[in-house]
């Protein structure tokens, strides 16, 4: 029996490790992926050897993250109740899909998540695996260990020579879940939904805006076919883009919300998140979207984003579902092309132009003075006909 864990390396993970050998018999294999949390990952490695893994599987899969999963969603100009960019839920599907493959190539017959029984990363995780492999083993400690309290898990560590850092040894103040899109802070001290954020404390990626710079930072970002590819002027790969927009963003205060959500299995959550990067290309992706967008089209998206983001939040990203609705906006974002220019300043993107080869903005149709294009007469009949059954309806009401 050969299970392949999602190891982090911090102290969850490693309890687990050794839970599962305890409680399984089984070999474990580990799997640590860098999205971009800004962490280093050797350690994770030295840690898994010590804890004598044979097959460790350490993946950059920063590019990936950001080519096929972050740029795909952005596309729809996700947004989750209106407010969460969704970054702990888009890399979920990554990591299962991934495992899983590990496990076919190490003929592992089991996958295990650190991912509580309460939240929706099990889901995520879960959902993703079954959509790879029909017939994988799940494990997930969490839901099934009575090491229920910090004080049993710190007592557990320390019966199995786990090296607990200082830090943990108390309760932490919250849990955080950091990639490349965001930064996610939950629980303990932020449970109370009505106490403020300590964000000293909780910011790792960016300032507050009270703290930005008092002078605004101009940026260009150029569209290629739906997709940000350059950044004042400077073409860039999905992930260092991304990196670059997080430092513009996180400088100048861009893009931290602190909400109440509603978790996919009933509960509602207090987080509170931070997405510079992310934040800023959602206003450049609008700008441009604006200009190069029919507005059927473009209103036809809107219409379809709620549902896509509840099904990524929900942990569908392997549905048919999601993938219908990716074709659509895919087809519709061939011609979003061009370039945004904006200023970021204490916590705002500010668009001060944009201009595309594709543009649908007509100069000469939008003027005020003399045109030849616009028959202002036309507009007489048209207004006419949308009243027809307004003005039927104010007799009847008119008569009641
Ligand atoms: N509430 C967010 C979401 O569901 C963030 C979850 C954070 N996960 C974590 N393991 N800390 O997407
Ligand atoms: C967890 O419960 O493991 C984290 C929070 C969530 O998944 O929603």
């Amino acid at each position: 029996k050969k299970v392949v864990l999602a190891y982090s390396g911090g102290l969850d993970t490693s309890i687990i490790l050794k839970w599962l050998r305890d409680t399984y018999r089984c070999e474990v294999v580990t799997f640590t992926a860098d999205l971009g949390q800004g962490e280093e990952l050797e350690p994770a490695r030295k840690k898994a050897e010590m804890m004598g893994i044979k097959q460790i599987f350490i993946e950059d899969l920063r590019e990936e993250f950001v080519r096929d999963y972050v740029f795909p969603m952005f596309r729809a100009n996700a947004l989750y109740e209106g407010a969460y960019l969704l970054g702990t839920s888009i890399a979920r599907p990554l990591i299962a899909k991934r495992q899983i493959e590990i496990a076919r190539e190490v003929g592992a017959d089991a996958v295990a998540h650190g991912a509580t029984g309460k939240g929706n990363d099990q889901v995520r995780f879960e959902l993703g695996y079954y959509a790879n492999n029909p017939d994988i083993k799940i494990i997930a400690p969490w839901r099934e260990w009575d090491l229920t309290s910090r004080s049993r898990l710190i007592e557990y560590a320390e019966k199995n020579q786990i090296p607990v850092p200082k830090d943990k040894r108390g309760e932490a103040p919250f849990s955080q879940d950091a990639n490349l899109l965001h930064i996610s802070s939950e629980g303990k001290v932020l449970e109370d939904p009505w106490a403020e954020p300590d964000y000293d404390l909780i910011l790792s990626r960016m300032v507050t805006p009270m703290a930005a710079p008092d002078t605004p930072t101009e940026i260009t970002i150029d569209f290629d076919k739906g997709d940000p590819v350059a950044v004042n002027g400077e073409a860039l790969s999905p992930a260092t883009l991304l990196a670059k927009l997080n430092a513009l963003g996180g400088a100048n205060g861009i893009g931290c919300i602190d909400i109440v959500e509603n978790r996919f299995v009933g509960m509602k959550s207090r987080g509170v998140y931070e997405t510079p990067g992310g934040t800023v290309l959602q206003h450049a992706r609008r700008a441009i979207e604006s200009i190069t967008l029919d507005r059927g089209a473009a209103h036809q998206k809107d219409a379809l984003m709620p549902q896509y983001a509840e099904m990524v939040y929900n942990g569908f990203w392997f549905a048919p579902e999601r993938e219908m609705l990716q074709a659509a906006i895919d087809a519709a974002s061939a011609p979003v092309c061009g370039t945004v220019r904006m200023k970021l300043y204490k916590g705002n993107v500010i668009i001060t132009g944009r201009k595309s080869p594709n543009s649908i903005y007509n100069e000469a149709v939008v003027t005020f003075e003399e045109d030849s294009v616009y028959d202002q007469h036309d507009a007489e009949g048209f207004i006419r006909l949308n009243a027809l059954r307004l003005r039927l309806l104010g007799k009847v009401r008119k008569g009641a």
